[in-house]
């Protein structure tokens, strides 16, 4: 097993309440980094290399120290808890098992950043998670450390979860401070950045919680400490959600650098594929990211070993490579359907469309018409360069990533499994439950 350093304690008892997590070291970083100065800290972040781990993987320190500082204007830090990428799981795994390593992380950013509010935003479906955050906080205001002078320090903070709706969209950070704000949850045009104009107008910064969960670390142990965890510019450690047609589907948090093969076959990780099955595919980041074949996600173009980084996932580009992403690790095993998995997916990103901009509006219902019409054995050959036409004209077109998080997964289909179109179109193969799904929706219409 390599480093772990998130959720290595979560067999201590107790973990989840404040006095668990301070007797396995919790709330020892906030009484050092109260002593530090605000830019120290951000400069520890900035060493550590650690990306956000929501998905885009920027340089978290690099956008700290974006932060517009206008005097007399508030800052705000808005941890982004939506986790709605399909196939990612993690963060409600943290925030349920240990929401006090989440908190002492918001506390010393907040601190870092100058904010003296913060906000959680969570998403509404994981209202468990949702009262176990608002329990740990009023736990850490009992303690001092949150609400006025904490610690004695003359810092103030308070600190608040928000519940979304459940929408993908409120995930994508501009979307989220929209619905914070208590608007509907549609992305800002940027520039400006939220670093700049974000929550109510002011200086915002917003990170996943994995990202945050990680402050604690570094500020106890410094940035270039963290930076000797991993490999090159994948510094420090992932938490992978990995689910699919694996042995033992889970949470597993890895050092960044494990061999892709060493993850899906070890039994400290996923334990191989089910059934003796073989390996298909994987969607190694969450749905959005290209989805690869078996022989392309154990090794590189040129041979060499995949590993969980996020360099040797983007190798290639998107001709022969993926990306980390979320690290929603989906694996596919021999019988699979590509098409069908590619439908479910479109399906998501069609209801999900803020229906801003046409072409994600348009095009992602269009794709998922298109796609049934392969399930239902309607579809021709000119359907699959229709459908590489269409996501083509979505990517890159649209306010936010949503358009690319739905054209990405068509083209690596299509790249990778055009075949399978092919065979859908010859032999006319019908998903009866594909039928079924239509016929209820259509009996809810009526
Ligand atoms: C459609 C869409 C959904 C997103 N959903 C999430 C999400 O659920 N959680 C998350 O942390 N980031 C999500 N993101 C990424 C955020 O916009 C943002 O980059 C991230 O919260 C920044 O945090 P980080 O730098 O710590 O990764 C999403 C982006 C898009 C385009």
């Amino acid at each position: 097993m390599s480093k772990q350093i998130l959720i290595n304690d979560l067999d201590k008892a107790g973990i989840d309440t404040l006095a668990g997590y301070k007797a396995h070291g919790g709330y020892t970083a906030i009484e050092k980094a109260l002593k530090m100065k605000p830019e120290e800290i951000v400069e520890e972040v900035k060493k550590s290399g650690i990306r956000g781990r929501g998905g885009a993987g920027f340089p978290m320190g690099m956008k700290w120290s974006f932060i517009a500082k206008p005097p007399g204007v508030p800052r705000y830090l808005v941890c982004n808890a939506d986790e709605s990428e399909p196939g990612t799981f993690k963060d409600r795994y943290l925030m349920e098992k240990k929401p006090h390593i989440l908190i002492e992380g918001m506390i010393i950013s907040s601190f870092a950043l100058g904010a003296n509010t913060s906000y959680v935003y969570i998403r509404g479906e994981m209202m468990y998670v949702f009262h176990i955050l608002e329990k740990a906080i009023q736990e850490a205001y009992d303690a001092g450390y949150l609400g006025k002078n904490i610690l004695g320090s003359g810092y103030d903070l308070d600190l608040h979860v928000h519940c979304g709706a459940g929408a993908y969209i409120c995930g994508e950070e501009t979307g989220l401070i929209e619905s914070l704000e208590g608007k509907r949850g549609n992305p800002r045009i940027k520039p400006p950045f939220p670093a700049v104009v974000g929550l109510y107008g002011c200086p915002t910064v917003v990170n996943n919680v994995e990202s945050l969960a990680n402050v604690a670390w570094i500020v106890n142990n410094s940035g270039d400490e963290y930076a000797k965890i991993g490999i090159g510019k994948s510094t420090g450690t992932k938490l992978i959600s990995a689910s699919g047609h694996i042995n033992k589907p889970g949470v597993y948090e890895i050092e960044l650098g494990v061999p892709v093969e060493e993850f899906i076959y070890s039994d400290d990780y996923c334990g191989g594929i089910r059934n003796g099955k073989k390996l298909k595919a994987v969607v190694a980041g969450g749905s959005s990211v290209p989805i690869l074949p078996a022989e392309l996600i154990l090794k590189t173009a040129k041979g060499e070993p995949r590993l969980m980084s996020y360099e040797s996932l983007s190798e290639g580009g998107f001709q022969t490579g993926t990306m980390l992403g979320s690290g929603g690790f989906i694996v596919m095993d021999e019988d699979t359907s590509i098409v069908k998995n590619l439908w479910n997916f479109t399906r998501f990103y069609h209801h999900e469309s803020c229906g801003q901009c046409s072409p994600c509006r348009e095009g992602t219902g269009w794709m998922e018409k298109i796609l049934h019409k392969f399930l239902e054995g309607r579809a021709t050959m000119a359907d699959i360069d229709l459908l590489w036409d269409i996501q083509g004209k979505i990517e890159g077109k649209t306010i936010c990533p949503l358009g690319e998080a739905a054209a990405w997964p068509v083209a690596a289909a299509i790249r990778h499994f055009r075949s399978e179109f092919e065979e859908y179109v010859k032999k006319g193969k019908y998903m009866t439950d594909v039928k079924h799904y239509y016929r209820i929706n259509k009996l809810q219409e009526a």
